[in-house]
């Protein structure tokens, strides 16, 4: 019997070694290795066999490239073709990862469900074809050709695959899949190299796009070597607590497409439900005034959103003042916390400090930074920003108010909130232009300056 052949791999970042080692050479971590069976059929790799010629390799000048803008498959959910950059491009790659439960399998089902321009075969490795019918019961369909699968053999999986030939590939998840040329078990590094290449071949030589559900680990990364997200054209994230009702659809890599694009969902009994207006659902409505609480127009990928933010300033009961954030970034919170003490004198050293983006949002947008100094400030005084008040603009290191992009979106979002007074900085060009009868513009050119007229 011939002898069996393991290797040692690291569980974060696919380094291969011959023994063990403590701390993985290659990525730092400590105590990932895992010992996997590396027998390696030479049919590896060659899964999916097109029969056409393969064409041959020639250099050729770039301008003698025949360039047309690339397909996209257009899908009636509008925030899904949002965060892959305008829809499905033909051959793309897309890897979803997100925590289990939050929706992942329910998002896909819905999208093949939906799809209209031509036949989806979803492949299940995790749930059976009941378990998948009884999801779709749920999912108001529009009337779609899927096909549904459950296999975990990828040589399996691709002879129905050349059955149906379908125009969109589901896959869920990558880490059930498994391909008979390789020894090692599902989930492992290599298993899951050797699939998400066969797959990755299929989808450049048949043109049809593929969506693979990819498992986080404990600390929110795809589990699985970082090669894989390297391998994809497009790693979208699926996140919201488990117990809100809103989920947020995030791309942290698209080669086709910004990065900066962010869907927004709503689970609800029937499936996901897109929230095409999400000013509407971020800034809380209420009757009363509150202290602590700031709206800014802060701008996510191509659209602009009115953001919530709330805040809760008091004393601080041991010598070490507590700062913590939710949503915004706390170096960028103690920035504005050392502008607010040493420009406009506000003893904030002495206070504990809490910020948080309603709605579970995190917001890169320095443009938020005004509404969050309100915010503090607000319940630093406990009194209340008048609730029509919306504020623009990033606060610099000496307590200017800065001129922000797109400032006339931004406007335009919070005037057709019914915002009545809108802060910006006096710097912003271009907004005289902005016909504001139904609304106030305040410029301010300095921190206190806002302060003043806020709680004077
Ligand atoms: P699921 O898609 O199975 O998550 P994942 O594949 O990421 O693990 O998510 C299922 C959750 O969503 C589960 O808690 C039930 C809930 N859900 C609804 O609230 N409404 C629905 O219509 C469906 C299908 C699921
Ligand atoms: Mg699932």
């Amino acid at each position: 019997m011939a002898k069996v052949q393991s290797s040692f791999f690291c569980q974060n970042c696919g380094a291969q070694s011959a023994k063990w080692v403590g701390k993985c050479t290659s990525c730092g971590q400590w105590n990932t290795y895992v010992e996997e069976v590396v027998h390696k059929d030479k049919e590896a790799g060659k899964s999916w066999k097109q029969e056409k010629k393969i064409r041959e390799s020639k250099a050729i000048l770039l301008d003698d490239v025949d360039y047309k803008v690339e397909d996209r498959i257009v899908t009636p959910d509008k925030e899904f073709n949002r965060v892959l950059g305008g829809g499905i491009v033909a051959g793309s790659v897309v890897l979803i990862g997100g925590e289990p439960g939050i929706g992942k399998s329910t998002l896909l089902l819905q999208i093949a469900l939906n799809f209209t321009k031509g036949k989806v075969l979803y492949i299940s490795g995790e749930e059976s074809e009941g378990q998948v019918k009884m999801r779709a019961e749920r999912i108001k369909s529009k009337g779609s050709t899927c096909y549904i699968l459950t296999e975990t053999v990828t040589q399996r999986m691709f002879r129905q695959i050349k059955e149906i030939e379908p125009d969109l590939l589901i896959i869920d998840s990558i880490q059930t899949l498994q391909s008979d040329y390789i020894d090692s078990t599902p989930g492992s590094i290599s298993q899951i190299r050797e699939c998400a290449g066969e797959l990755l071949k299929y989808a450049k030589e048949s043109g049809t796009p593929v969506f693979m559900i990819g498992h986080i680990t404990k600390d929110g990364n795809i589990a699985g070597p970082k090669i894989l997200e390297h391998m994809v054209d497009t790693v979208l994230q699926f996140e919201g607590d488990r117990n809100h009702i809103y989920r947020i659809l995030r791309t942290t890599k698209n080669r086709f497409g910004s990065t900066s694009e962010i869907g927004i969902y709503e689970m609800q009994g029937s499936g996901l439900r897109e929230v095409s207006n999400p000013s509407e659902i971020l800034v809380s409505q209420r009757e009363e005034q509150l202290s602590g609480i700031g709206i800014s127009s802060a701008i996510e990928g191509q659209r602009p959103l009115l953001i919530e933010t709330q805040a809760l300033v008091s004393a601080a009961v041991y010598g070490n003042p507590q700062r913590t954030s939710n949503g915004y970034d706390t170096k960028r919170l103690n920035m504005l916390l050392a502008v607010l003490e040493k420009k406009v004198g506000l003893r904030m050293s002495m206070q504990d400090v809490f910020v948080n983006i309603a709605g579970g949002l995190r917001i890169e947008d320095p443009a938020i930074d005004l509404g969050v100094v309100a915010a503090m400030v607000s319940s630093f005084h406990d009194i209340p920003v008048n609730p029509q008040t919306c504020f623009i603009g990033e606060v610099g290191l000496s307590g200017e108010i800065r001129a922000v992009t797109r400032i006339d979106q931004r406007i335009s979002e919070a005037i057709k909130l019914g915002y009545q007074t809108i802060y910006l900085s006096k710097y912003n060009t271009g907004i005289d232009k902005i016909k504001s009868d139904k609304c106030a513009l305040v410029k301010v050119g300095k921190i206190d300056e806002a302060l003043h007229f806020l709680f004077a």
